[in-house]
């Protein structure tokens, strides 16, 4: 398919090459990291889009014509875009829940004034390395369909953001779910490059199923891109720095920052799950 041309192609040339989202997710290599720059701006514009097609008022308003609820949302992965997420939807005035597989998060969720759902388990189960999630358990999957089941039938808008490093994103929401939810919900899918977090998502496109919104947008960023490049080209900066010395351009494979991100080493292959899958 186009994705292994594209890497023969990269091969055939006996280049190096960065693959920048395999940068470490470290403390140094923060100014370069693309994925939370973008990732950032995607949990953003998520809500911000939810928000527009959902037509409903979002804030509680208690009013002498009576009171309107707040709109409930629940966030799927709280990671950096699933943060953002949650803090402009509170700034917006809903009541928002999340949840996450990495118990780290319940603190950053509280935080920013949602409520943490917790899967009761084994701590460790879905705590991937650096930081990042692994495939859970069958014990703990069927855990989480529960109450996943009670959550997201009750919610009005949920942001699904989950993904797991070199795997198919985790499917979450069942169609059967999604059937439990009140017409005029709406569901944004920002997994939906990897697969989606949703069985109904379709990357890029919008679907309707019983009255429910399902949002495969896979590029909100490109949607703010005076920002969104602004940010880019900043961490490419510092990537540039980064690989640059007195003695010029340099790769040194010491560096944890450039190992990682050394996809390509004069045409051949060091991502073991690239060579893997291949
Ligand atoms: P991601 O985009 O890989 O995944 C999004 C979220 O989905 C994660 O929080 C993950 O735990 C969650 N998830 C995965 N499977 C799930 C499931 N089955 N159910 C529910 N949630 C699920 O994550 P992101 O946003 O790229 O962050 C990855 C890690 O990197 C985090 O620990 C973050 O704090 C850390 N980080 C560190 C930085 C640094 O120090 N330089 C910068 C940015 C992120």
């Amino acid at each position: 398919d186009s994705k292994i041309e594209k890497l023969e192609n990269l091969k055939s040339k006996k280049i190096n090459c960065f693959s920048l989202e395999l940068l470490p997710r470290i403390t140094r290599a923060q100014s370069m990291d693309i994925l939370s720059s973008q990732a950032n701006l995607a949990g953003y514009k998520a809500v911000v889009e939810a928000f527009q097609v959902y037509e409903r008022a979002i804030p509680m308003m208690m009013t002498a014509a009576g009171t309107i609820p707040a709109a409930k949302v629940l966030v799927v992965g709280a990671g950096v875009a699933g943060l953002q997420a949650i803090a402009t939807a509170k700034r917006l005035g809903s009541q928002v829940e999340a949840f996450d597989v990495r118990p780290e998060v319940k603190e950053q969720v509280e935080s920013l004034g949602a409520k943490f759902i917790e899967v009761d388990s084994n701590s460790d189960d879905g705590v991937g390395s650096g930081g990042y999630a692994s495939e859970t358990s069958e014990e703990y999957k069927a855990k989480q369909q529960e109450l996943m089941k009670e959550r997201v039938g009750k919610s009005d808008i949920v942001i699904t953001t989950a993904l797991i490093p070199n795997r198919p994103a985790p499917m979450l929401i069942p169609k059967s779910m999604v059937e439990t939810m009140t017409p005029g919900s709406v569901i944004m899918d920002l997994a939906s490059e990897n697969g989606g977090n949703c069985e109904l998502t379709q990357e890029n496109e919008i679907v309707i199923h019983n009255g429910v919104l399902i949002d495969g947008n896979s590029n909100l960023p490109s949607t703010m891109a005076y920002h969104s490049s602004q940010l880019f080209s900043k961490n490419i900066e510092a990537i540039i720095d980064h690989c640059h010395s007195e003695e010029g351009f340099k790769l040194d494979k010491e560096d944890e920052i450039i190992d990682g991100m050394l996809f390509i080493e004069n045409g051949e292959i060091r991502h073991q799950p690239t060579k893997e899958s291949l």
